[in-house]
C-alpha cells in the first residue's frame, strides 16, 4: 500500500516538533529529510543537528535524500545522527555499488535516486542491491515545483522489472506530489510518495495526508 512521506523541507521550522507530531497523528511511518549542499543543487538545507533533533522527538523512519556531491563522506555521519534510510544520486556516484553497500554496512537502508533526465536503464546493475529507488518527478533543489509526468513511465518500468526479476526494492517518488496526481502515482506502482508543500502548506497537514492516502487506496481498489 502506498505511504505518504511528508517532506519537512516544506515545514515551518519554528515549530518543527509540532508539525512532525501532526503528521504522526495521521499515521505517517516515515518522514523525508532533504539534504542539499549548494553544489549538486543550487540550494542549501539542513545538517546533522536537525536530524539529531528530529530523532529525539519521533520514532518514525527518517528517510534522508542526499542532494550532495560527496555522499561517501556524509552518509555515515547522517546515519550516526539518526537517519534510517539514505538515498544517493546516481549522477554523483562514481562507485555506486560500493556506496550502496557502505550505507547498508553502516546500518541504514540504501536507495539510489535518479533525476528527471536520467533513465532507469542505468540502474539495471544495482536493482538487486538497493532497498529502494527514488524517482525524481522534479529537478531537485526546490519545493513547490510542477510534477513531470514522465516520472510515472519510469515508475511503471521499475515496477515491471521488479516483478520480472523477482526483486523487492521499494519505489519512491519525489516532487510535485499532491491530491491531483496521487491516484495516478498509486496506480503506477509507487510505494512511498514524498509530499512537501501539499502537506505542510495545507491548512491541516494531518488531513492532507489522510485525504491523499485515501485517494491512493481508492485508486488501487478500483480494477480497470
Ligand atoms: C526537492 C526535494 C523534495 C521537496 C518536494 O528537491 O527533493 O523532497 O521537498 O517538495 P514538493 O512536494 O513541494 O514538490
Ligand atoms: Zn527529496
Amino acid at each position: 500500500m502506498l505511504q505518504i512521506v511528508p517532506s519537512i523541507f516544506a515545514a515551518d521550522f519554528t515549530r518543527l516538533g509540532e508539525q512532525i507530531r501532526c503528521v504522526e497523528d495521521a499515521g505517517v511511518t516515515q518522514i523525508h529529510v532533504d539534504i542539499m549542499d549548494g553544489h549538486f543543487v543550487p540550494n542549501f538545507t539542513m545538517g546533522t543537528p536537525i536530524t539529531e533533533s528530529i530523532r529525539r522527538v519521533t520514532n518514525v523512519q527518517l528517510d534522508h535524500h542526499l542532494m550532495i556531491e560527496d555522499p561517501d563522506t556524509y552518509a555515515p555521519i547522517f546515519i550516526k545522527a539518526g537517519a534510517d534510510c539514505i538515498s544517493v544520486h546516481y549522477e554523483v556516484c562514481r562507485n555506486l555499488d560500493r556506496t550502496l553497500h557502505m550505507i547498508q554496512d553502516e546500518g541504514a537502508k540504501a536507495g539510489v535516486v535518479i533525476n528527471p533526465a536520467t533513465p532507469t536503464s542505468l540502474l539495471e546493475n544495482v536493482l538487486d542491491i538497493v532497498d529502494f529507488v527514488l524517482v525524481m518527478s522534479v529537478n531537485p533543489g526546490y519545493g513547490g515545483q510542477q510534477f513531470i509526468p514522465n516520472a510515472l513511465n519510469k515508475v511503471r518500468h521499475l515496477a515491471r522489472t521488479r516483478v520480472e526479476r523477482k526483486l523487492d526494492f521499494a519505489i519512491e517518488i519525489d516532487g510535485g506530489v499532491g491530491p491531483e496526481n496521487i491516484a495516478d502515482i498509486a496506480r503506477a506502482g509507487v510505494d512511498w510518495a514524498v509530499a512537501g508543500s501539499s502537506v505542510f502548506h495545507a491548512a491541516d497537514p494531518a488531513r492532507a495526508v489522510r485525504e491523499m492516502r485515501q485517494a491512493a487506496e481508492e485508486a488501487l481498489s478500483v480494477k480497470v
